[in-house]
């Protein structure tokens, strides 16, 4: 069963915040199942930087709308399932969330920058990636908080301590919290 009890365990936050990362960390550590909703979506459709350039981001959202409710509907207690960042802006998806123990990587631009650098798969970043992050960062930050059961500081941390952070949290929860934790939203 997963640190979340019955529900999956959900990794939101911006680009480059080690959301994948840590979750297969999580999951191969606890031996659950792995799954980034990017990976999904481009071994059906080709890279992000391709579906971006043929269809425009309006067409990407439509396929990672519809990868992501797949995933999570799929989703059990033995889940870990990583969210492209822009993907909880969908309002099917935030409904899909309330199933699911959402963990919040929380970052700032001078932890992911270096990360970022020479960067070309994401295409949303390319004209500068500092100050695009920087704006999504503020547009975003408000949606990641509202829907986040957990938020995890990842500001000069390593990706270790970013797990077990969020093991902590988990784990503090307790596994009866952890499948009935309710929240507000
Ligand atoms: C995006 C985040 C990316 C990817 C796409 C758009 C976003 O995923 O889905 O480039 O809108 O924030 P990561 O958060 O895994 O980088």
């Amino acid at each position: 069963m997963s640190p979340a009890g019955e529900k999956p365990l959900v990794l939101i936050g911006l680009m480059a915040t080690g959301k994948s990362t840590v979750g297969r960390r999580v999951a191969v550590r606890h031996g659950w199942r792995f799954v980034d909703t990017d990976a999904v979506i481009v071994d059906r459709h080709g890279s992000i930087a391709e579906i971006f350039a043929q269809r425009g981001e309006s067409g990407f959202r439509e396929v990672e709308a519809a990868v992501v409710a797949e995933v999570l509907s799929g989703a059990d207690g033995n889940t870990v399932v990583s969210l492209g960042g822009g993907s909880v802006l969908h309002e099917r998806t935030q409904e899909l969330l309330s199933m699911a123990l959402v963990a919040y990587l929380d970052a700032d631009v001078a932890t992911v920058l270096p990360r970022l650098e020479g960067d070309t798969g994401r295409p949303l970043l390319a004209d500068g990636a500092g100050e695009v992050w920087a704006r999504l960062d503020r547009e975003r930050r408000p949606v990641y908080e509202a829907l986040a059961d957990l938020v995890i500081d990842t500001r000069d941390a390593t990706i270790d301590d970013v797990v077990n952070r969020l093991e902590e949290q988990v784990h503090r929860l307790g596994p009866a919290e952890g499948k009935d934790h309710g929240n507000d939203r």
